[in-house]
């Protein structure tokens, strides 16, 4: 493949002029130049045109934003102006959630292992869903409504027995999981049952998520037929209907041009048949409210990560080496999930990319390669700037500071005007922690 970074993987607002490229107006050559590299870079109007595009597929106060793809105060605030309700995961991304004035009552609140404090916290600003996740959970949260603090809004967390054909680390449907309670082996049933019959708390919902990076639409098909009997069962055992069904994230974005990842409104077409037809089957009279929880489908396309190259290495008869400024610490994925991504230079963003060399990182390991095999223009050269696109979700939340290296920053492009949202760390606050 040799041809010019495929437009499709950028943002919307991409623009080529004389071989330039700008992203929400920005020229990415001088964003480099102004903030330094590496460099994350967000397009709001992109993040903002996807968290509409699920609202209008699914409906108002239907789609909860997966903080854990990417989640500061900006973004927290921004998917609140779209609208949307927020999933975190730890007291931290419930305390970002709500310095950002995100609405308690809009929170959605997992974890498989919920601390004390972090479900006193969830209890005092009265979250609007804790999703439980275990029946250690539900004790904790009788114990610590024994304290004094009201009876929360409790939705349960269940493993429907479905593969997603994702990689094995982020597939989080089937029996084998460290999430939620089993349907097949009646887990499920008894745990919204216990919730139920608890009075230290309210039965809010029954939440599924079967993993992450899906484009097999049907495994949402079939985990909705699981659950919806479920939700079935228990309504006839408490003889009230389930108020709330959360079918979780998940949908799988296009990291590669070819890469045929079913769109937004595929997705919705899909979930919006398999709740009907689940819901005709299992005879629900009463149908649940549907949400579902995106993280990598609204921040992944809307980001790209731009590098400076520092060093050019050709090994003969193996392969050329481009070293850059970042690697496993700002984008762990590819040394995670074997995940590929594609490389190109924004200065000559129509060239032909027929030049096949790896992109390193700077890290200390033979694993840090960002793209294997790169396919990129002739003439790279130490010093040019060079992107990856479609770096948006899973990036900077799970960046490091391995090699005591600084993370990056993050900027907002919009209308020609770029914000750093996230300032770059520098070398003091990596040594903030040592006590001398
Ligand atoms: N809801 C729950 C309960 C989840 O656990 C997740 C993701 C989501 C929603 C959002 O899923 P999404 O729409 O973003 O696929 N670090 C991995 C992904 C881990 C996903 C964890 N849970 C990666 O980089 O591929």
């Amino acid at each position: 493949m040799s041809a010019p970074i495929d437009l499709g993987l950028l943002p919307r607002s991409a623009q080529i002029a004389t071989s330039r490229l700008s992203i929400g107006g920005c020229d990415l050559e001088e964003l480099a130049d102004r903030f330094g590299t590496p460099l994350i870079v967000y397009d709001e109007g992109e993040l903002r045109a996807r968290c509409a595009e699920y609202r209008r597929c699914f409906g108002e106060d239907s789609v909860a934003y997966a903080g854990k793809a990417f989640l500061c105060l900006a973004m927290a605030r921004l998917v609140h102006e779209e609208g949307l309700h927020l999933d975190v995961v730890t007291g931290g991304e419930l305390q970002t959630a709500l310095q950002a004035g995100f609405p308690a009552d809009r929170l959605v609140f997992h974890g498989n292992n919920k601390s004390d404090d972090e479900l006193r916290c969830a209890l005092r600003e009265h979250v609007g869903r804790v999703v439980v996740d275990s029946f250690d959970e539900i004790e904790r949260i009788e114990r610590l409504v024994d304290e004094g603090f009201d009876a929360p809004s409790v939705s349960v967390r269940v493993t429907p027995g479905v593969e997603a054909h994702t990689h094995a680390y982020i597939e989080t449907g089937t029996e084998d999981s460290k999430f939620g309670f089993g349907v097949d082996a009646g887990v499920a049933l008894e745990a919204v049952l216990r919730v139920a019959e608890s009075a230290a708390m309210r039965l809010g919902g029954v939440h599924c998520h079967i993993g992450s990076q899906v484009w097999n639409l049907t495994s949402y098909a079939r985990a909705m037929r699981v659950v919806v009997d479920l939700v079935a069962t228990v309504g006839k055992q408490l003889g009230a209907p389930v108020e709330e069904l959360n079918i979780g994230g998940g949908l799988g974005i296009a990291y590669h041009a070819g890469d045929a990842a079913p769109t937004i409104a595929e997705y919705a077409e899909v979930v919006h048949h398999a709740f009907d037809d689940a819901c005709a089957a299992a005879g629900l009279d009463s149908r649940p409210h549907l949400m579902v929880e995106p993280g990598r489908s609204i921040a992944g396309p809307a980001g790209l990560t731009l590098y400076r190259v520092g060093t050019i290495k050709n090994v003969p008869s193996v392969r050329t080496y481009i070293a850059v400024d970042g690697g496993m610490s700002d984008n762990p994925r590819p040394v995670m999930y074997g995940a590929r991504y594609e490389a190109f230079l924004p200065a000559r963003a129509d060239a032909d990319r027929p030049f096949v060399a790896t992109v390193a990182g700077k890290h200390c390991e033979q694993g840090d390669l960002l793209v294997r095999d790169a396919t990129l223009p002739d003439g790279v050269a130490v010093g040019d700037v060079l992107a990856v696109p479609v770096t948006g979700a899973y990036g900077y939340s799970m960046a490091s500071n391995y090699n005591r290296v600084p993370r990056p920053a993050v900027v907002f492009v919009t209308e020609g005007a770029a914000r750093v949202i996230l300032r770059r760390e520098t070398l003091d606050d990596l040594l903030r922690l040592d006590q001398s």
